[in-house]
């Protein structure tokens, strides 16, 4: 049934934003296809080039990593029996094993892919990406069908499986399960590709071909005939169910899945109301408020940071709180209804935190200013806010391979914080207004030590010296991240799962997919801080 014409209007206002714009778009280079990076990648980037210019040639390399593990067309999984739609988490078939397709990454990556599709819809880029969202898709239909050892469609339960073999058929073996983000991140990736395409294809809302694009992926009926309604159907009735946590070790409630879970019922609610589901729309918002209110649980105000986990042993700094932030932003690029954004105060003192663990925890962050023996100093007052590698949470002990060790910086949460401080910085500078509270105050402090400045509270704008300042080092210690990342990859750019905390090496499974993804990620905020 098609939408009535009074819908159209809603779905016509939510549509056609451009999430972000960009001040510059980095051009193709004439030697390179869509998969063809191979020239580039052959020899090492000179080390006295600029971050600027091995962030641009990283970009590429990058996507096309990211690409080879995806299918249709990846060259790290054609003719391997991998289903068409599928993003294998990496090319490692065996120590470790992660040729699979976990709900969480292949989500996670094709929203990348979504925001790559958006940047030109029409290039050739643009629609073989077109083509690999239409797989995704239909073989996400087809999983979500697919009984499992978390359950089946009937009642909804085996959307809550993490994994599946390539071929689309479910993983037995034991598991972590259930794991209950990969429905909402699933949900928001498919909600944000029918916002681009929408947007770039403005007639087909009215065409007569209308019917047949959107059911796929939104239809009102109950039981879910669509992927995104069976995920909203969901996560609005398992939310409040304990789970694996985003890396599959621990059970209970998660900042991680409870911030995507809030999200996807948000974006899910107005999608609904546009296909004039109108007592799912409300039942969506409803359910999203009770999230979010749990949601305010997690801050512990005696540690002074976010926890990851409810009631657990944990310290509960984990870079699934940055993640959560990011994942769970409106994907129109308002502010205004997010709940602990990246420049929430909570975000940003709990990342200093977990910076600062992580900087003493690992040997190869050991940085000049931290080999001082200055015992009179208390150090967490003193030290700098600098960019440094993290890894998952402190009490890690999964090294990539076995969980007998310790556990080891990644690339993607070093990436992740990168994201976090350019869009603090993108946040401050386009509101004109920060605010420094006590609960942020410690974060600002050591974010401008190694300045003159004085930093107090209150409110400040742009007529402030101070305001200026920390736009400034936002965006300098968010390099100082990604200088990191650079530091480990090889000499082809490649990014693996982690990098060893004392030797610097690549380590984990290779060429991860989620590395190469959140390194785009933190590019693309990077690109629209540097555009403002
Ligand atoms: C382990 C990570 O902890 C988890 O988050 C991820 O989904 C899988 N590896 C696959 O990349
Ligand atoms: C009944 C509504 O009609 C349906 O669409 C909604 O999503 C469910 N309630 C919630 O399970």
């Amino acid at each position: 049934m098609l939408p009535s014409a009074l819908l159209l209007a809603s779905f016509a206002s939510f549509a056609p934003f451009a999430p972000y714009t960009y001040a510059f778009s980095i051009p193709p280079l004439p030697h390179l296809n869509f998969l063809g990076i191979a020239d580039a990648q052959k020899h090492q980037q000179p080390l006295h080039d600029t971050l600027d210019a091995w962030i641009q040639q990283e970009e590429r390399i990058a996507l096309d990593k990211l690409l080879a593990n995806v299918s249709p067309g990846g060259r790290n999984v054609e003719g391997q029996g991998v289903a068409p739609g599928t993003v294998v988490a990496s090319p490692s078939q065996a120590g470790p094993d992660y040729w699979y397709q976990w709900v969480r990454d292949a989500a996670i990556t094709m929203n990348t892919l979504v925001d790559v599709y958006a940047e030109d819809t029409s290039s050739p880029l643009g629609g073989k990406l077109s083509s690999i969202l239409d797989a995704y898709t239909s073989l996400q239909q087809m999983i979500q069908h697919t009984s499992n050892p978390s359950g089946t469609f009937d009642d909804l339960s085996g959307l809550g499986e993490p994994k599946f073999e390539i071929d689309g058929t479910s993983f037995t073996g034991s598991w972590g399960r259930p794991q209950r983000d990969g429905p909402a991140l699933r949900a928001l990736t498919l909600i944000h590709y029918l916002h681009e395409y929408n947007a770039s294809h403005p007639t087909l809302w009215t065409s007569s071909r209308a019917d047949d694009f959107f059911a796929p992926f939104y239809e009102a009926s109950m039981p879910p005939t669509s992927v995104i309604k069976a995920d909203l159907e969901y996560v609005s009735h398992y939310w409040n169910q304990s789970g694996f946590d985003l890396w599959e070790e621990v059970e209970g409630l998660h900042f991680f899945t409870l911030m995507v879970s809030a999200r996807s019922l948000r974006e899910g609610s107005q999608l609904a109301r546009a296909f004039g589901d109108l007592g799912a729309a409300d039942w969506y918002t409803l359910q999203a408020g009770y999230i979010e209110n749990l949601l305010s649980k997690f801050w512990n105000k005696q540690k002074g940071h976010l926890v990851e986990t409810l009631w657990s042993k944990r310290s509960g700094l984990d870079c699934g709180l940055l993640l959560g932030s990011l994942h769970a932003l409106p994907a129109d690029g308002s502010d205004d209804d997010a709940v602990y954004p990246p420049w929430s105060d909570k975000i940003l003192a709990s990342l200093l935190a977990l910076t600062r663990d992580q900087r003493d925890r690992f040997p190869i962050n050991s940085s000049p200013w931290s080999s001082s023996d200055d015992e009179e100093v208390d150090a967490d007052e003193e030290e700098p806010f600098e960019g440094t590698g993290l890894g998952r949470y402190p009490e890690d002990t999964y090294n990539g391979y076995s969980t007998t060790h310790h556990g080891n910086p990644w690339f993607l949460c070093t990436s992740s914080a990168a994201e976090v401080l350019y869009r603090t910085a993108s946040h401050i500078s386009t509101s004109a207004n920060l605010i420094i509270s006590p609960t942020s105050m410690p974060f600002y402090t050591s974010l401008l030590a190694s300045s003159s400045l004085d930093v107090n509270e209150g409110a400040y704008g742009p007529s402030d010296a101070l305001f200026h300042s920390i736009i400034e080092r936002l965006g300098a210690v968010g390099d100082q991240f990604l200088a990191v990342v650079r530091r480990h990859v090889d000499a082809e750019g490649s990014m693996s799962e982690q990098f060893d905390k004392e030797t610097g090496f690549m380590t984990g499974a290779r060429d991860l997919t989620w590395s190469y993804g959140a390194f785009l990620q933190a590019v693309r905020a990077r690109k629209v801080m540097k555009s403002l």
